[in-house]
């Protein structure tokens, strides 16, 4: 599998092609489509790589990696499903955008792998969460595995887990910047100023989430109680956190994303 299309190099399809370069692919084994002609251009000054109509892409590329908007997809698979034949492994990137929408469009017996990938791609820290569709192999999930290492982490999950996936790692960079939002404002209320606070916090997140994902010992609750002395001033915080249900509530936010998710979902069905 060697060339690679991007239908749609907005934020998520750009950081996708910048990602590959820096892993080492070449430029000329990646294409993209674009609707704006400027943008195209300034990308394809930027990373060197060419733009292509849908149908050079669906003619050359081994891999169709589709980052359009949801809501775009249906004239987008107009163009594409007449010209796709079998041989062409499928990507989607589109949020709650179930394979079986595309196996229905697309020429029978098409793999089609999905993808829960989120925001911090553009830093090359996704996560990104992959499944199967019904004419998906192993081979074929290793191939997005490795194009999607490329920006992040892959985890390989069943499509039914998608939409829980949505909602924690889909959303879940949004509750860390609502957490950050929130902290800095009670450094504001403590008389720091915004700036000072803002870099106390972000960094004190960058910190705790190396130590979560580097350190040793990584479980929250054996990092948390290390901070967490008899008669300290944490344990304060914490007696106010469990105080106003903030644990409570976040596992309901997450639980009202994923209804979301699924409610959306039904669209496709
Ligand atoms: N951003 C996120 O946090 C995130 C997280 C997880 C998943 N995703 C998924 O990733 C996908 C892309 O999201 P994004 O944030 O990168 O959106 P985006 O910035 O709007 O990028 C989509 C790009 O595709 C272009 N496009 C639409 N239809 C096209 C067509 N037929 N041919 C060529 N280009 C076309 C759009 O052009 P226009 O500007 O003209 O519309 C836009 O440049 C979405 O399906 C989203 O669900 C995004």
């Amino acid at each position: 599998m060697n060339s690679i299309a991007v239908l749609g190099a907005g934020k998520i399809g750009e950081s996708l092609l910048a990602g590959l370069l820096q892993a080492g692919r070449n430029a000329d084994e990646l294409m993209f489509t674009e609707r704006h002609p400027e943008r195209a251009a300034q990308l394809t000054a930027e990373y060197g790589i060419e733009h292509v109509d849908v149908a050079t892409a669906v003619r050359r590329a081994d891999v169709l990696v589709v980052a359009v908007k949801p809501q775009d997809i249906e004239p987008l698979l107009d163009q594409v499903a007449p010209l796709l034949d079998a041989a062409t492994l499928v990507v989607s990137l589109c949020a709650g955008l179930p394979t079986k929408l595309y196996e229905r469009r697309l020429a029978e017996g098409t793999p089609v792998v999905r993808v829960m990938p989120n925001t911090p791609m553009v830093v090359g820290e996704a996560m990104s969460a992959i499944s199967a569709g019904s004419h998906a192999g192993d081979e074929h999930l290793a191939v997005v595995e490795e194009l999607l290492s490329s920006v992040g982490k892959v985890v390989r999950v069943p499509e039914t887990q998608q939409d829980a996936v949505t909602a924690l790692s889909g959303s879940g960079p949004a509750y860390f910047f609502y957490l950050v939002e929130a902290m800095i404002d009670a450094g504001i209320l403590l008389g720091i100023p915004r700036a000072t606070a803002a870099d106390l916090i972000v960094q004190a997140a960058v910190g705790a989430a190396t130590m979560l994902r580097d350190g040793t010992e990584g479980h929250p609750t054996i990092l948390r109680e290390a901070v967490t002395s008899p008669a300290g001033t944490t344990i304060a915080g914490i007696r106010e956190l469990e105080k106003h249900g903030v644990r409570a509530a976040l596992i309901d936010a997450i639980e009202a994303a994923r209804d979301r998710s699924v409610e959306l979902g039904r669209a496709h069905d």
